[in-house]
């Protein structure tokens, strides 16, 4: 579903270039769930960021379902990932002025999707997530946890292909976090998605397929045993 060849993103600094990574190769298959370990400052979010053509790489591929981001325009790629991918942030990010239920029908407004499956889609994973009743909350009126909850149903409301997660539990308590990560594994297994979760905390590796991370600038495996 993913494949990443050879993958090199730069960052100017001035005169001086920083190389965040080099070299980077990554093949997820179809419903894997893959979870990229790494410090603060590894490069996480920008690999995230170029899987969903976000970002453009510096040298390399970047496919998705076959489709090389690389070579779309920005424009294309916007199209890309509004239609095939779901995104989980550390703050959540919700559209403060709307509700719950508008927050979770936007991607399927975005796609054209707003038939009676998917409206009865969006429903049912409300409910999945515990925020029946809640529909017509706004985001301030929620907890973190509940705010992320809306953002797991939205991520997968529209039947991305990939879903990426940035940090999910950045920014909840243990608990909490452990609740958020609980539901993405059932949701995403449940349909089948793929997805790449970046994460510095080692609370995730149970629900991880495969566990990878940066060394020397490249992406190895590494197992999870050897974290414990
Ligand atoms: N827009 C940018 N301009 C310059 N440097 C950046 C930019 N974004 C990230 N970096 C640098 O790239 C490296 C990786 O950052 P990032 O991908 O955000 O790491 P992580 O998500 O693992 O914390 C860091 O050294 C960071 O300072
Ligand atoms: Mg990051």
């Amino acid at each position: 579903m993913i494949r990443l060849r050879q993958l090199k993103r730069v960052y100017q600094e001035g005169d001086a270039e920083h190389v965040v990574f080099a070299d980077v190769d990554l093949e997820v298959a179809a419903g894997e769930i893959v979870v990229l370990l790494g410090r603060s400052g590894s490069g996480k979010s920008t690999l995230l960021n170029l899987i969903s053509g976000i970002d453009v790489p510096d040298a390399g591929t970047v496919e998705v379902d076959a489709t090389d981001l690389t070579r779309l325009s920005e424009r294309e790629r916007t199209m890309f990932r509004r239609q095939h991918v779901g995104f989980v942030f550390q703050f959540f990010n919700l559209i403060p002025t709307l509700s719950v239920v508008e927050n979770l029908l936007l991607p399927l407004e975005l796609n054209d999707k707003t038939t009676s499956r998917f409206t009865e889609r969006a429903r049912r994973l409300l409910r999945d997530v515990g925020l029946e009743g809640r529909e017509h909350a706004y985001p301030d009126r929620l907890s973190g946890g509940e705010q992320q909850r809306v953002a797991v149903a939205r991520a997968l409301v529209h039947e991305p292909k990939i879903v990426l997660a940035d940090e999910p539990t950045g920014n909840l308590d243990k608990e909490t976090g452990l609740e958020i990560l609980g539901l993405l594994d059932e949701q995403v297994r449940s349909a089948g998605t793929t997805m790449v979760m970046a994460t510095h905390s080692r609370e995730v590796i149970g629900m991880a397929d495969r566990i990878v991370t940066f060394s020397a600038g490249k992406l190895v495996t590494i197992s999870g045993e050897d974290l414990l």
